[in-house]
């Protein structure tokens, strides 16, 4: 039976990540979603609370914590801004966990620590405009030659694209091995040849931002590759698996937070003489909302768990995922119709729930491709 007992430590992580969104985050999350502003001083104020690299040990830049912390901090933040719940999210998981489970020394310690202290922003590039679903089929290549590789090549939807300094990249070094035929590369936004081509504007998180990346005869220091060649494949769908922790969370968040503005709404508006909740069409949507939220957040923190373990936790973090993501759009859903035509309305939160919670049944593996994860690994190991 797997014990969810937190810690002391744990718990003071989530609460002081609940005071930050409260006091730091609330106040602006409405409005920079509605003008598209990156929240660049709060992010700055989350780096100083170790939220940039919770999981990378004290002497490499972060915070030396595990991925229950991160999983209670996330859920915490993306309950109030769920775009700086995926800036983090990236940050975390898609760029430092890979360079402090693969990194050389040196790139440790020149990406790492400035990345985990959030110093410097990262982001990942592996989808690109023929790439989503079928990641393999990479069309950006790095050609060798003189101890560079010169990238060619274009990225697509790449959260904090336009905002981040490092930029974890995937290409093709030998087209003929297909996945095995890809690498990883870290590359400098300020490397002659990196180009924001495009910014992208959305339904929802629109205070994150999502960028298209142009790499024009790019030349990154053989240096600067992760692991050998042929790597690169299998090192981003790892990358992914520890990514799809932090996405369950960041639904759970929002879920949590069209929750809480159903549970405040249905004790002051009165229809028929009655307070809301005390109807039983409400008080059964609410009953549902809290069931559903609490498997979420189990199978989450079960994933979680598995990773500290050092266990596989492949399916654990797809079935996280795919669960959490339709309980955020089914709970934002509930929660509009709990609000009636005021739910439909700017004036109320829960909209941009709705279009915060969709984006989580897409990026990071489409709720689709979780499906699919989770059907190979039952089937492989039956
Ligand atoms: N861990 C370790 N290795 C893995 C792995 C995993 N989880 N998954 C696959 N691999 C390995 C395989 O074992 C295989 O290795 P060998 O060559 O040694 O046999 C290799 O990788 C190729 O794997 P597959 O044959 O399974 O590859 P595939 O082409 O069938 O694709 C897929 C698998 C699961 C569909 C994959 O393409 C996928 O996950 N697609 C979704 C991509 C995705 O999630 N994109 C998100 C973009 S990033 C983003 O959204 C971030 C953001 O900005 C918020």
């Amino acid at each position: 039976m797997v014990n969810f007992d937190f810690t002391e430590e744990q718990l003071m992580i989530k609460q002081a990540a609940r005071e930050f969104a409260e006091k730091e985050l609330a106040k602006g999350a409405a409005g920079r979603d509605e003008k598209e502003l990156f929240p660049h001083e709060e992010i700055k104020k989350m780096a100083e609370l170790g939220f940039m690299g919770m999981m990378v040990p004290a002497e490499q830049g972060g915070a030396g914590l595990d991925t229950i912390s991160y999983i209670l901090a996330l859920e915490e933040i993306s309950r109030v801004d769920a775009s700086a719940g995926v800036i983090m999210s990236v940050n975390n998981s898609l760029v430092c966990w890979g360079l402090e489970k693969f990194g050389s020394d040196f790139q440790k310690d020149k990406y790492l620590k400035p990345l985990a202290s959030g110093k410097m922003l990262g982001a990942f590039c592996l989808s690109e405009p023929e790439a989503g679903s079928d990641a393999a089929n990479q069309r950006t290549t790095a050609v060798k030659s003189d101890g560079t590789y010169v990238l060619n090549g274009t990225k697509n939807f790449i959260t904090n694209g336009a905002n981040a300094d490092v930029l974890i990249v995937m290409a093709t070094t030998d087209k003929a091995k297909g996945p095995r035929g890809v690498s990883a590369f870290i590359v400098e936004k300020k490397f002659p040849g990196v180009v924001v081509s495009r910014k992208e504007h959305k339904l929802g998180i629109r205070s994150s931002d999502t960028a298209q990346i142009t790499f024009q005869d790019c030349k990154v220091p053989e240096g600067n590759r992760i692991g050998d060649e042929g790597f690169g494949f299998r090192f981003a769908m790892m990358t992914l698996d520890g990514g799809r922790i932090g996405i369950a969370a960041q639904a759970i968040g929002i879920a949590n937070a069209a929750i809480d503005a159903s549970m405040k709404y249905v004790k002051e508006r009165k229809a028929f003489d009655k307070l809301l909740y005390e109807f039983q069409a409400i008080q059964f949507k609410l009953a549902d909302m809290h069931t559903n939220i609490e498997a979420a957040h189990l199978l989450t923190l079960n994933a979680g768990l598995r990773k500290d373990r050092g266990e596989r936790f492949t399916k654990e973090a797809a079935m996280a995922k795919l669960f959490a993501s339709k309980v955020a759009v089914d709970a934002a859903l509930d929660a509009i119709q709990i609000h009636g035509g005021y739910g439909y309305l700017k004036d109320f939160p829960v909209e941009r729930y709705l279009r915060d919670a969709k984006i989580t049944e897409i990026y990071e593996g489409t709720s689709e491709i979780q499906r699919l994860v989770i059907a190979r690994e039952v089937l492989d190991h039956a």
